[in-house]
């Protein structure tokens, strides 16, 4: 097929390459995909991406951990009001880390009206974590969020367009909204989201206007690209016919990819381990899609060199990778268990599985069957539930105007007395402390109890495999890049 070009592309051209990006590293919650990989992937010349996802909570235990390096103070005093970081950094720094105190602050859980507070540090640990990932080159950064996770959406998008972000990457939902609140932060004006309420009688709004956080404001920022992250041509369709909700590009994400999947769609079976079963409904139509007009880089399994030569004669600008970055050295994940990961690797027994019933939103997740993780039986069973941080908890409808909030895997009794249903706390994890765990940011409770590590990867391990051959001591940033472009 000859080479697609497209109206918008120029926009997300990196000055280190001089080209689009033929890898865009995914979006890896929560912070495994953090500064210092996205930082990385960039120098490349490919684009990187940070998790957008709970990063308060990651800012407010990066400084708790003690910043031993000084990149998070380093980045508070660049943001442009220095009260508000100040006081930021007053509030969580510990000089000494969890030395003498190993349990963290308790975090405020959000809400459909946060508090100015958090709406702060919503901004401002966006701002952070966008700053330290351009640091030090002109390459290009993107934010992954999730519309699952709708209440800190605002506030996250706000503060990486202040750190220049160049592109937001965003699935798990339909996001139409986004490229209007974009626009809307681009001049610093008032945005707002329809918020999912459950058992809702009427819509449920969430606002956010910027000046509310003080007269700080450069203008007009940089209004970053935004790619919808999808599963098939349908929902490309659907958004890029209104010119309101339509996007700069799209990922496309097949269900091997790590993380969240999409269900299938339509009525959903399961094999004999649990897992959701994808048929012809969920297959691309990729001249449907290549007809939207709009450039695209596909996901999920394209893990070695001939994937991302596949993937170009499809008509994409290329690929997005997300397990192998999560592995390489550059990652968040804690050094050790990355180790014990790359061991597996090499187990023709190890096994990811596509979990029906892990998270609490509903959908699909990828677990590693890593030793000493939730994905264990004995570990899940031992783990008291508890909801602290409540990054997935379902806003549901008290009476008009009143809202209370509900997580499917928090405490059954508390989840049944919000009117939730027994049958959804079947198999339930607690994604928020397990995935913090897995990045060294475990909460350890009062009574000692520290949270248990939660692995997501993908189900596609051959590029891993090979990958692990060739480097047996584990890899680096360039050498997933340089691994993948072998072909072109
Ligand atoms: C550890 C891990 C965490 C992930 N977290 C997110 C996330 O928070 N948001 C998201 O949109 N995708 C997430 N993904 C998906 C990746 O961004 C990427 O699309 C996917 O991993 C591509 O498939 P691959 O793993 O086969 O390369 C995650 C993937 C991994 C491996």
């Amino acid at each position: 097929m000859p080479p697609m070009t497209f109206a918008t592309t120029p926009h997300l051209v990196s000055p280190i390459s001089g080209r689009t990006p033929r890898i865009i590293q995914g979006g890896m919650g929560v912070a495994v995909s953090s500064y210092e990989l996205a930082n990385a992937v960039a120098q490349t010349g490919e684009m990187g991406v940070v998790s957008g996802t709970a990063l308060d909570v990651v800012l407010a235990r990066r400084l708790q951990n003690g910043d031993f390096n000084g990149d998070i103070r380093r980045a508070l005093a660049a943001f442009p009001d220095q009260e508000m970081a100040q006081n930021i950094q007053k509030t969580f720094y510990r000089e000494n880390g969890r030395s003498d105190k190993p349990t963290y602050r308790p975090a405020t859980k959000l809400s459909l009206v946060p508090a100015k507070k958090t709406w702060e540090l919503l901004a401002v640990s966006a701002f952070v974590e966008v700053w330290l990932a351009k640091e030090g080159h002109e390459g290009l950064i993107g934010i992954n969020l999730l519309e699952k996770i709708q209440l800190s959406t605002l506030g996250t998008l706000y503060g990486a367009m202040l750190a220049g972000v160049d592109a937001v990457l965003m699935g798990a939902g339909i996001p139409a909204e986004i490229p209007g609140a974009l626009n809307k932060f681009q001049n610093n004006e008032e945005a707002a989201l329809d918020i999912d309420v459950a058992g809702s009688t009427i819509n449920y709004k969430m606002t956010f206007d910027p000046k509310t956080l003080g007269p700080i404001l450069p203008a007009p920022l940089k209004r970053p690209f935004f790619i919808a992250i999808i599963t098939t041509h349908v929902l490309a369709m659907h958004l890029s016919k209104n010119p309101a909700t339509k996007p700069d590009g799209f990922v496309v994400e097949r269900p091997d990819a790590g993380g969240h999947n999409a269900p299938p769609r339509g009525r959903v079976e399961y094999n004999e381990e649990g897992e959701p079963i994808y048929g012809a409904r969920d297959e691309v139509d990729y001249e449907k899609l290549r007809a939207v007009g709009l450039p695209f880089w596909m996901a999920g399994g394209y893990s070695v060199p001939e994937k991302l030569l596949e993937a170009k004669d499809l008509g994409a600008c290329g690929i997005q990778v997300g397990s192998l970055f999560a592995a390489s050295n550059e990652s968040g994940i804690l050094r050790e268990l990355k180790d014990e990961l790359l061991a597996d690797l090499l187990d023709t027994e190890f096994k990811v599985k596509t979990d029906a019933k892990a998270s609490p939103t509903g959908f699909p997740f990828k677990v590693a069957a890593v030793q000493n993780t939730i994905a264990k039986q004995e570990v899940y069973e031992a783990r008291p539930r508890l909801c602290d941080l409540g990054y997935l908890r379902e806003p549901f409808e008290r009476e008009p105007n009143t809202l209370s909030y509900r997580c499917s895997a928090e405490p059954v009794d508390a989840f049944l007395d919000k009117g939730g249903d027994i049958s959804e706390t079947v198999g339930r994890k607690c994604l928020c402390n397990g995935l913090l765990a897995t990045v060294g940011m475990g909460q350890i409770r009062p009574d000692g109890y520290e949270e248990p590590v939660l692995v997501t990867f993908g189900s596609d391990l051959k590029g891993p495999r090979e990958l692990i051959k060739i480097h047996p001591k584990g890899w680096s940033v360039q050498n997933v890049v340089d691994f993948l472009s072998s072909k072109v």
